[in-house]
């Protein structure tokens, strides 16, 4: 189902040997709000990416929990935010279901997150953060999404129910020191 409402919004078709080459754009790929939902909700699922930092001077580091961790210059910190954010289920009601949706408001735009009635400025993190965000992200997805659009154009494709699992991982922030 997800499949086919992210062709319906580039234009449905199916295509058969010989047919034309398909013209994709840009801005085509643009104006797909449901297949974002569902690139998001993926990498929201899957991607679990360690961000490691070189911390540069000595700083107090605060938890939202009001938890307060004393950084010495020289240390490096990893943060895992795949359990921190992603599978917080405050953040995200069943983190670990797939929700093609979870991404969207009812007319398309994009959702705000909260937490503890703070709205969150991350609440999905598989590109990382702050000056070493991963700046292959917008590419990346723009592949993602031709990939999607064009088999699901040149190839029928079936349903099938597999029993997978999603990676699961214990509830941590990592700090690593220098000594
Ligand atoms: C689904 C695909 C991808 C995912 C999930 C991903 C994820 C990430 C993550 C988590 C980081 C570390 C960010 C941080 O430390 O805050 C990163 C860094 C990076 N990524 Fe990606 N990436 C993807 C695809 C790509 C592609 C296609 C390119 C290049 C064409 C790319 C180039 C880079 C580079 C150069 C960095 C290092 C940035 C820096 O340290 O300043 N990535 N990526």
């Amino acid at each position: 189902m997800q499949v086919s409402l992210s062709i319906c919004e580039i234009g449905s078709c199916f295509l058969k040997p010989g047919s034309p080459v398909v013209n994709i754009t840009r801005d085509m790929l643009k104006e797909t709000p449901v297949l974002d939902s569902v690139v998001e909700e993926t990498l929201h699922l899957t991607s679990a990416p360690i961000l490691i930092r070189a911390v540069l001077e000595n700083l107090s580091l605060k938890m939202a929990n009001g938890r307060e961790y004393t950084i010495r210059k020289g240390d490096r910190v990893a943060l895992f935010p795949h359990v921190a954010v992603q599978m917080d289920p405050e953040v995200h009601p069943e983190p670990h279901s797939f929700k093609y949706d979870r991404f969207l408001n009812q007319g398309g735009t994009k959702k705000d997150f909260y937490k503890n009635g703070k709205k969150l400025k991350y609440f999905n993190m598989p590109w990382g953060a702050g000056i070493s965000i991963c700046p292959g992200c917008f590419f990346a997805v723009n592949e993602i999404k031709l990939f999607v659009f064009l088999i699901s154009c040149w190839f029928h494709l079936i349903y099938i129910k597999v029993e997978s699992s999603i990676l699961t991982f214990s509830k941590h922030l990592s700090l690593i020191f220098s000594d």
